[in-house]
């Protein structure tokens, strides 16, 4: 207990403390030492698919400035920061030559970080595919899983010296779902049939870049990062339940299954007519590989009625893009993925909110008490769970900075660090004091009140 009586929560020696960041999100120079197109270069030049029809063309020009934000992640303490890679600088012909001058831009960056003492955690793919390889059928094209891993290797031996562990994919589903089913984001396709394809492409993809990474740096960690929604039924009714369990398996469980040897969720995949004609003999036997680390990204919970997710009303506690925020849904998966499939080791590789951040005139400071509590109550729940046994190695915000939020441009803010877009400036938010001061401490006080969130509406299915 504190002074105040407010009880201090302490993490393990050790626990991981940083932030993450995407490379279209924030780079920006997009021809810079012969860098290609990506599909978002591309898919953020068409009409009407994003809000404020924005692209990544700047961004918060982090290329340029990352001295810059690394000598801020470093004043304030971080252990680790999470990246990525784009494709398109390293090879930008999808498949061929390795372009030196693109990979120097992460060489530098890597030795930046570890001279300041913060460990590099680069993500491979981040979503931002180079364009030709999206015009040859992008992830629906098996070729595109063999040329991964040959881009894997073209970074894993210039950088595989300096790197503990390495992820292969970021969000598989939202690749797979929300570009190719629901045409939200790059390429902007609308057929189940795709998205299926992809789905399993994606998977070969980081099956065969892990054994890329254990025969090039056979010391370092082979990781990937899943998102998870947990799901729950908006009625008793048996539509809600039955609608629920195709949401959970294809949100939760079609990744995750095939990693730890249990093949695609079956009835689900049948419910879509999957046929399985992209799994080839020996496909299923690499992507189960063992992983050392599942990253684990989490935002919200949804309701789901035979309509779909069930939108929130304004009573319910959401951030500023209508994502529910639902702190103790975190525990749960955590200890739902630990229970059923106990990867080695977990990390929460992504975890915030954009809130309407407000500057308060006087002092200029930017009050963002609600990120604050987002962070903190996540943060607890992550607690509980290593109090239960659950391996679970560190918490990366998301994110370091204001950025490109995809389809949404750059209006939801998620950085603890506000990017003025016209001078590029870098200003601290609140929230970025406070995760400093409970890095410092490892651990932080919980409110004398705790915040009152939303009770279960339906049961979960992550509770069996
Ligand atoms: C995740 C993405 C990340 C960011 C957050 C808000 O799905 O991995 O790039 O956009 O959502």
């Amino acid at each position: 207990m504190s002074d105040t009586g407010s009880a201090f929560i302490e993490f393990p020696e050790g626990f991981v403390w940083g932030s993450a960041t995407s490379s279209f999100q924030i780079e920006g120079s997009p021809t810079l030492d012969g860098k290609s197109p990506s599909n978002w270069d591309v898919f953020t030049r068409k009409e009407g698919v994003i809000k404020d029809a924005s692209n990544g063309d700047v961004a918060c020009d982090h290329v340029r400035l990352y001295k810059d934000d690394v000598a801020l992640m470093s004043k304030l303490g971080f252990d680790a920061y999470r990246f990525s890679i784009a494709w398109t600088r390293v090879v930008p012909d999808g498949v061929g030559p390795t372009n030196h001058a693109g990979l120097d831009f992460y060489d530098r960056l890597i030795d930046e970080l570890l001279n300041a003492g913060i460990r590099p955690f680069p993500t491979l793919y981040h979503w931002d595919l180079p364009n030709v390889l999206e015009e040859k059928g992008g992830w629906t094209n098996r070729e595109t899983a063999y040329a991964f891993a040959d881009y894997t290797e073209a970074v894993l031996e210039r950088l595989g010296d300096r790197v503990d562990t390495w992820t292969t994919l970021n969000e598989p589903y939202v690749v797979a779902n929300l570009g190719y089913v629901t045409g939200e984001m790059a390429p902007g396709h609308t057929s189940r049939a795709e998205g299926l394809s992809a789905s399993h492409h994606l998977m070969l993809g980081h099956g065969l870049a892990g054994e890329r990474i254990r025969s090039i740096a056979p010391d370092s960690r082979l990781a990937i990062v899943l998102n998870f929604t947990p799901s729950e039924p908006a009625s008793d009714a048996p539509g809600d339940h039955a609608a629920t369990q195709v949401i959970h398996d294809t949100d939760n469980r079609w990744y995750i299954d095939p990693l730890h040897g249990r093949g695609y969720p079956a009835e689900t995949a049948e419910h879509y007519g999957w046929d399985y004609n992209e799994v080839h003999d020996g496909d299923m036997e690499l992507i189960s590989q063992p992983i050392d680390l599942l990253g684990i990204n989490y935002y919200f919970r949804q309701i789901i009625s035979t309509d779909g997710a069930v939108p929130n009303g304004p009573d319910v506690i959401q951030n500023t893009m209508g994502w529910e925020v639902h702190p103790p849904s975190l525990g749960r998966l955590l200890r739902w993925i630990h229970r059923e499939y106990a990867p080695p080791a977990m990390m929460i590789t992504e975890n915030g909110c954009p809130m309407p951040d407000e500057i308060r005139a006087d002092s200029g400071q930017i009050i963002d008490d609600d990120r604050i509590a987002y962070v903190r109550d996540h943060l607890h729940q992550v607690h509980g769970a290593i109090e239960d046994g659950v391996p679970m190695e560190g918490y990366l915000v998301w994110s370091m900075l204001d950025n490109f939020e995809w389809a949404w441009g750059y209006g939801p803010t998620f950085g603890i660090v506000e990017v003025d877009y016209d001078t590029l400036e870098r200003r601290p938010k609140k929230s970025a004091e406070w995760y400093s001061e409970a890095i410092a401490a490892n651990g932080f006080a919980l409110p004398e009140t705790p915040v009152a969130y939303r009770g279960p509406i339906g049961p979960s299915l992550m509770d069996s």
